[in-house]
């Protein structure tokens, strides 16, 4: 836990892009099973938000604190074994791994973290079962759908058993309906096993799988609750 009793919170973030202020002073705060949408204008911040909270860009000032450690004052090596062994990740498109197939992929950040093969896949086939694309764990990324892709993506992001998710537009690719299924088994997911999600969104539609919304614009964050008082 953080000094305050979240699992992740950030405090203060500042980044800018040459002349572009990506973050101008963002606060943020996670609890142990929670799942926050972030919304917001394109270019508002969202990513870089994400991405900042999740250790794989460092601020140019501001804290983000992660259980008993403070992500910003970490090493890259320290943030990438940290990402590695706590965090999943699921993005819009492009994350898996062509040459592998979809099993392979679910079962690949386990092989990472030193687990044999034969267990890994045994525990990537349990994955593919509960986000119901068993049937295509032997083909490859190129060879599903946008909709089965995605929720192999989400088998990945979930198969490490990760305290947190970072979800970037998830379902921006896919059509309402597969939009819905996959948001619902990443949540259900997520909640059964006490993950928190970060979810970036556009989508009203996906956003009312949170249990909290907040609101980035021109680099800082505004609760929805708030805004509207
Ligand atoms: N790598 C980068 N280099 C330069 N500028 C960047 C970079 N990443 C983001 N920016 C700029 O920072 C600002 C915030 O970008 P960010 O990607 O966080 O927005 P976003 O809210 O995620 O937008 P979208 O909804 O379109 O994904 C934008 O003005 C963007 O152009
Ligand atoms: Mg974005």
């Amino acid at each position: 836990m953080t000094p305050d009793g979240s699992l992740l919170s950030a405090e203060g973030l500042h980044k800018t892009y040459g002349a572009t202020p990506a973050l101008d002073g963002a606060d943020f705060s996670i609890h142990p099973g929670e799942v926050v949408a972030v919304m917001g204008p394109s270019g508002s911040g969202k990513s870089t938000l994400l991405h900042c909270l999740a250790g794989i860009i460092q601020p140019d000032s501001g804290t983000v604190r992660y259980g008993p450690h403070t992500l910003t004052g970490l090493t890259d090596v320290q943030r990438s074994a940290l990402r590695r062994s706590d965090f999943g990740f699921v993005f819009q498109f492009g994350q898996l791994v062509p040459e592998l197939t979809c099993l392979e992929n679910v079962a690949l950040p386990l092989r990472l973290n030193g687990v044999k093969r034969k267990d890994a896949e045994r525990q990537a086939r349990t994955w593919l079962e509960r986000l119901e694309v068993e049937t295509v764990g032997g083909q490859r990324p190129g060879e599903v759908s946008g909709g089965q892709g995605q929720r192999i993506a989400v088998a990945r992001a979930l198969a490490t058993a990760p305290r947190v998710v970072f979800a970037d537009e998830p379902t921006g690719a896919l059509d309402s309906l597969n939009g819905e299924r996959v948001m619902s088994l990443l949540t259900d997911a997520a909640r059964d096993t006490n993950a928190a999600v970060v979810l970036v969104t556009h989508e009203a539609r996906v956003a009312a799988y949170s249990d909290r919304e907040i609101v980035v614009r021109d680099g800082r964050v505004k609760d929805m609750l708030a805004g509207l008082i």
